[in-house]
């Protein structure tokens, strides 16, 4: 390990866009945020502008580097984590948006899904390990090619045209895209050309786009077929901690600094390298809009019978792949989000607070804001209370949220430990809700296992962090991250474990229930 390496993580959230700079011992010695608010419209479209989200990773590695008071020539190199299915289109030529960025949260391609026949179905998850949802960038690439370049006939806005490039025809986009005059490409691609010119991806971002086989680790001509999706748009795809594959930043760019950008990543998979959780069967879940449970499998993919999806969540240039299990819970923070806006909590209060935990405990909550995602992968169900009385209250309800959000974790770790048979007795936990410690313990009882919280809240960067230094020497090898482990605090479960098993098997009585009506 080198002295005094430094390196650059700019973590592209759904929420905002993070700049930190980590010593080579893995401590953060700078960190800038900037938030951005997608584009909404109705309850199934959230898009954002492209060039909004790339003047927030500008403004937040400006912020940083000002912070660490650096050059940014003193960056050894530069890692990015960003969130996944997030999908674009941009012009080769002027690099300007041809479209919005169509979140993963955006569900108009819902009948997309719906449409799929059996062998379809089938043809998906054998080659990409994913179950068939509009949460994966394939459905969403194949509506911005489509109408991406049409103007949106309900709101003249949110449609696919935010930030795009008025002076250029956007009808014939699948065309120019043929023709590689259009790129296609997720959050991190957007990024990575904006700083290197390059049209590059990483292998986990690419296992989420279910374009991607990931045996043989390339672009699946049937899928792409299956969606519609030219080849000639689809970005290189390289292995997440690479020296060559992502090129160095432009001298005259952002940076003002020729620095490489050798480490790229989904943010969940950097969040689990992040934990250094390279054992197999190491297991983290990361508190967000969503929680995503994620364990690593080793260099074997395993399957979970459609409960969990099988991905890659690391590759190092020239190595073979490390496969995990993922469990997106879609709706964990949103739920929090939903709350304040529909009054039940004040704007500034987070789910710690003394009221939520006092209710009787007889309401059940099922947050399928956008479908339900693992274990029941349920695309079209609809979120709902029940159990109402005459008595129900505030607090009852508030009760039923947090649960909600402990037992949809808990259902995903039960099915990781039945498809793989590691328990998982002590569960890495991180992101923004569970730092506090109310929270925290409140979430280990009901989840019913060992939390480990790490101290370093930006574990998502720090992955990014370490895949990039990886690539560059500051670390030799996953052996060398065990001495950068971020120190964690536990929470063990207390209370009545029987009791809560006991609200945890009626709601997921329910869950399936509504599960089986949004089929
Ligand atoms: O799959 C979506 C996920 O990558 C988003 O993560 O932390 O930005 O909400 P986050």
């Amino acid at each position: 390990m080198t002295g005094m390496a430094h390196l650059g993580a700019l973590d592209q959230g759904t929420s905002g866009t993070r700049f930190v700079i980590f010593d080579g011992d893995g401590t953060p010695i700078a960190e800038a945020f900037t938030g951005h608010q997608p584009q909404t419209s109705g309850a199934d479209r959230i898009e954002y502008d492209p060039l909004k989200l790339w003047g927030c990773a500008t403004d937040a590695i400006r912020r940083g580097l000002a912070q660490a008071d650096l050059d940014a020539a003193e960056l050894r190199a530069l890692g990015i984590s960003s969130q996944r299915q997030t999908v674009l289109l941009w012009d080769a030529e002027s690099g300007r948006p041809c479209t919005s960025a169509l979140s993963w949260r955006d569900r108009r391609t819902v009948a997309q899904i719906e449409a799929l026949d059996e062998a379809e179905r089938r043809l998906i998850r054998d080659r990409t390990g994913l179950e068939p949802d509009a949460y994966f960038a394939a459905p969403s690439a194949k509506w911005l090619l489509d109408e991406g370049g049409k103007s949106d006939r309900r709101s003249g806005r949110v449609g696919g045209a935010a930030g795009r490039d008025s002076d250029r025809p956007e009808t014939d986009l699948r065309a120019r895209a043929e023709r590689g005059e259009v790129l296609l490409g997720t959050v991190d691609s957007w990024l990575c050309y904006n700083l290197t010119g390059r049209h590059v991806t990483d292998v986990t971002n690419a296992a989420q786009t279910m374009l991607f086989d990931i045996h043989e680790r390339e672009w699946d001509d049937e899928l792409l077929a299956l969606f519609d999706v030219p080849r000639a748009a689809l970005p290189v795809v390289r292995p997440s901690s690479d020296p060559e594959g992502f090129g160095a930043t432009d001298p005259d760019g952002v940076l003002n600094a020729e620095v490489p950008v050798t480490g790229v990543m989904g943010d969940q998979q950097a969040a689990l390298l992040g934990r250094v959780g390279c054992a197999e069967g190491d297991a983290k879940v990361t508190y967000g809009t969503g929680n995503f449970f994620l364990q690593n499998t080793g260099t074997e993919p395993v399957d979970a019978g459609g409960e969990l999806l099988t991905t890659i969540w690391f590759q190092r240039a020239g190595e073979e792949p490390y496969y995990g299990l993922e469990g997106p819970v879609f709706a964990t923070g949103a739920v929090l989000e939903w709350l304040r806006t529909v009054g039940l909590l004040e704007d500034a209060a987070g789910l710690d607070q003394p009221e939520c935990t006092e209710g009787d405990g007889s309401v059940y909550f099922v947050p399928a804001f956008g479908g339900l995602g693992a274990p029941d992968w349920a695309t079209d169900a609809q979120g709902g209370v029940f159990g109402l009385h005459r008595d129900t209250d505030r607090e009852d309800l508030l009760r039923a949220a947090v649960e909600a959000i402990g037992f949809g974790t808990r259902a995903v770790v039960e099915a990781a430990e039945n498809a793989t048979g590691v328990t998982h007795e002590r569960l890495l936990v991180d992101g923004g809700a569970i730092q506090d410690d109310e929270f925290a313990q409140c979430q280990a009882d009901l989840i019913d296992r060992t939390l480990v919280r790490s101290d370093v809240t930006q574990t998502t960067a720090l992955g990014a962090g370490f895949a990039a230094g990886l690539a560059v020497g500051v670390w030799d090898s996953l052996d060398d991250l065990e001495r950068c482990r971020p120190t964690g605090r536990t929470f063990t479960p207390s209370g009545d474990a029987d009791a809560v098993a006991d609200a945890y098997r009626r709601w997921r009585d329910v869950v399936e229930t509504v599960a089986r009506m949004g089929r």
